[in-house]
């Protein structure tokens, strides 16, 4: 089984180091855009193909499409709009037909932007739809509210080498790389799994579980902005190397980072992180329950039944969908309701936000829970 790119084409947008040094030396002239965190995401995402078939921010037809049908203009499936906010100030400099330099707050410009289109959004129109509520509480509502509705679109051109990733960079895998890694194991069958979160036991479960049908699991955690008060990347990554040096079969199991942000649009994000994790060769990719999910605005399975409602041919890679899981007392052993006969009092369950509180407290979660490796990796990171 081959995984064919979203769309069919691996995009590159990426200037070669030749070229990337003729085209900085122009974008130092041009009217310049400044970006946020989750922009420069963004735009290494676009550049290096995370988010095939995607050549560069939406122009308004395609935002259009998505947010009200889950489709690019092409009808090609898209759930979540891909948009760079321009200020008011940055407005006035910007023409249509002409080139913008993309800058991070750094000062860097990391790419270049040929603007095709000029619109402004609507965010309580644009909440409803792909966040399913208004809730100024919700993180990605709270976003859309506090950024310019202004935005710009068109095709990029990404400054790949002006990209630092700090602590973890070697752990960043184009999906060209991922690819040819995933081919160099001899691994047809491959299952992507998302996660925001260290790798707790219930985690670990659903992973082995679908990795006993597969060839190999590609452990893909998301780094790009996350929530203040989700666990930082880099203490995460530890956590990560702890688990896998202590838990998985090293020739099974590729770690690699997501370089996104998180939106927290639950249903529209599982199936956004399902169609980039087959841009990354991954013929298979888990979603288990509240996927991308935050506080009580989706439904546990919300994620699965919208992930139904398309056709396995369209999607391109196979959803494995796992119900909540945890550890039974009476089973001895990780479970969920499907496999496990025993009452909720003989769970093991505790939630994201009770660990964080536990840990914070010095109290070390149980090994029914996570893994005390992990555990330690989460306390020496909140000192
Ligand atoms: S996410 O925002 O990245 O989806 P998280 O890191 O918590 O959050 O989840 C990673 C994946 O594991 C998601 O597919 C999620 O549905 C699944 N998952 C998390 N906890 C459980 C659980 N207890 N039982 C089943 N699936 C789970």
């Amino acid at each position: 089984m081959v995984s064919v790119p979203h769309g069919g084409v691996l995009i590159n947008r990426q200037c070669n180091e030749m070229e990337q040094k003729e085209e900085q030396r122009r974008a130092n002239s041009l009217p310049a855009v400044s970006l946020s965190l989750r922009s420069i995401s963004d735009i290494e995402c676009i550049g290096t193909g995370v988010f095939s078939p995607l050549k560069g921010f939406m122009n308004q037809e395609n935002y259009l499409s998505v947010r009200d049908s889950m489709r690019l203009s092409d009808g090609t499936i898209w759930s979540l709009p891909i948009t760079l906010p321009v200020t008011e100030e940055e407005l006035q400099t910007v023409k249509i037909g002409k080139e913008v330099a993309l800058k991070g707050p750094d000062g860097v410009i990391y790419g270049l932007l040929h603007v095709e289109s000029i619109y402004q959004i609507d965010p309580l129109k644009e909440a409803s739809e792909v966040f399913r509520t208004q809730n100024e509480a919700h993180p990605g509502v709270s976003y859309l509210l506090a950024t310019s509705p202004w935005v710009v679109g068109g095709p990029i051109r990404y400054f790949g080498a002006t990209r630092r990733h700090g602590s973890f960079a070697r752990y960043y895998t184009t999906p060209q790389q991922s690819r040819q890694i995933f081919a160099d194991r001899g691994w047809e069958r491959v299952v992507g799994f998302q996660t925001r979160n260290p790798v707790h036991r219930a985690h670990e479960y659903i992973q082995k579980s679908a990795l006993e049908t597969v060839d190999g699991l590609f452990l893909h955690p998301l780094v790009g902005e996350t929530k203040s008060d989700d666990i930082p990347a880099d203490v995460r990554m530890k956590s990560y190397e702890a688990i896998l040096a202590s838990y998985y079969p090293k020739e099974r199991v590729f770690l690699s980072v997501f370089p996104a942000a998180m939106r927290y649009a639950g249903p529209r994000e599982a199936v956004f992180h399902a169609l980039v994790r087959k841009n990354y060769g991954c013929t298979h990719f888990i979603v288990g329950r509240d996927h991308a999910g935050v506080g009580d605005y989706y439904g546990t399975y919300d994620a699965q039944e919208l992930l139904r409602t398309f056709h396995r041919d369209e999607l391109g890679i196979t959803p494995l969908f796992f119900e909540h899981s945890f550890y039974c007392r009476r089973c001895t052993g990780m479970a969920s309701y499907k496999t496990c006969p025993h009452p909720s009092e003989d769970h093991v369950t505790l939630s994201g936000t009770k660990v964080r509180a536990m840990l914070r407290e010095g109290i070390t979660p149980p090994p029914e829970f996570s893994r005390p490796e992990v555990i330690q990796v989460l306390i020496d990171g909140m000192r």
